[in-house]
């Protein structure tokens, strides 16, 4: 049998598949009613509302949109360091001026008074993005901890999201930081990924209500450089003032940002912000729960005995 005959049929095969399933979701993508059949969201001149905007992911978020046109809002407790960013975002080039506000979600009484920093009483984006993590395991863990980790990634983000809903157009979007810990739990974290998977399930749930259609970008973010392991609370409460290596060695924000100013323009559900093996945990978690849960065991085990080496 004469074989070069065959192998560009075999060829034109292989890739005819890959091509073919390529089109089919793309189809099956468009067929679907839905936010993203909406125009890309453009951030020139648009009313963007940060919140924890002061350090971290949320300050790298403000200076990524601040040149990409957006009238920024940015929210926080440390009303010092969300004025001297706001002073360092002008100095990089034209924009809109941007505005700054006290925001303490685990109290947010005063929450639909932000919409007053709006300019024309429109928030065309809100980015949910706020948050505190804990470590301690769930025996040692206070209660109070528990529930200011609720609070805080939970209940401030519902809180401000139903007070923000009325003045987001149609148009519009809401960004929400979540994380990986919103798809999958790790040890001594239980707080911290309970009010994630929390925070999945409550935007999902909105995303099928009377506002059907307007876009929502759940982001669940793996490791990422930024405060959050120092200002993580331990079981007690207090600032662990720590980083710990996966935080540190995480995504720079920057790029974060970047990302997420992407996938909000091309309104995406869901962005899954993590290296493969991360995302293909969430696959794990679902298929082979057992192995799962013995790997995160297995896993914490081994980085203990290596932190234990370098003390
Ligand atoms: N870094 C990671 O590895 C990682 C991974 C997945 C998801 N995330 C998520 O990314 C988001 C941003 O965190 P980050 O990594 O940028 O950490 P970060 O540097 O610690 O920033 C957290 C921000 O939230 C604000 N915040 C905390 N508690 C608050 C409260 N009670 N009221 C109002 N604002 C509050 C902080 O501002 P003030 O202290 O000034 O209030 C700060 O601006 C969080 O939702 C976090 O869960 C981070
Ligand atoms: C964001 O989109 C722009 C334009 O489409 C592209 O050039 C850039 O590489 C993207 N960046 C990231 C981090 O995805």
């Amino acid at each position: 049998m004469d074989l070069s005959a065959v192998n560009p049929l075999i060829a034109a095969g292989a890739l005819a598949v890959p091509i073919g399933a390529y089109a089919l979701v793309q189809l099956a993508r468009l067929a679907v009613p839905g936010p993203h059949r909406q125009a890309r969201f453009n951030f020139k001149d648009k009313t963007v509302l940060i919140t924890g905007a002061s350090t971290g992911l949320g300050a790298a978020l403000a200076r990524e949109l601040y040149t990409r046109g957006a009238r920024l809002i940015l929210v926080a407790r440390s009303i010092d360091k969300l004025k001297a960013l706001c002073e360092s975002i002008k100095e990089s080039g034209p924009g809109h001026e941007p505005v700054y506000a006290y925001l303490d979600l685990a109290e947010p009484e005063k929450v639909d008074e932000l919409v007053k920093l709006s300019h024309n009483g429109k928030i065309d984006c809100l980015v949910n993005n706020a948050g505190i993590s804990m470590r301690g395991s769930v025996i040692d863990t206070d209660m109070a901890v528990q529930r200011k980790v609720m609070e805080t990634n939970y209940f401030g983000q519902v809180a401000v999201t139903r007070a923000l809903l009325p003045f987001i157009p149609s148009d519009g979007a809401i960004v929400v930081t979540s994380s990986m810990q919103g798809k999958m739990a790790l040890p001594y974290r239980s707080a911290y990924g309970a009010s994630k998977h929390a925070v999945q399930a409550f935007f999902d749930s909105l995303r099928a209500e009377e506002r059907f259609g307007l876009h929502i970008l759940v982001v669940s973010a793996g490791y990422i450089a930024t405060e959050l392991g120092n200002n993580a609370l331990d079981a007690s409460g207090r600032p662990t003032g720590v980083t710990d290596g996966n935080v540190g060695n995480g995504l720079k924000p920057e790029e974060a940002a970047r990302q997420i100013a992407n996938a909000t323009e091309r309104r995406k559900p869901e962005l899954l912000m993590a290296p493969l093996l991360h995302r293909f945990t969430v696959f794990l978690r679902y298929w082979w729960p057992s192995l799962y849960f013995y790997s995160v065991w297995k896993r914490h085990i081994m980085q203990e005995a290596k932190e234990k080496k370098k003390e």
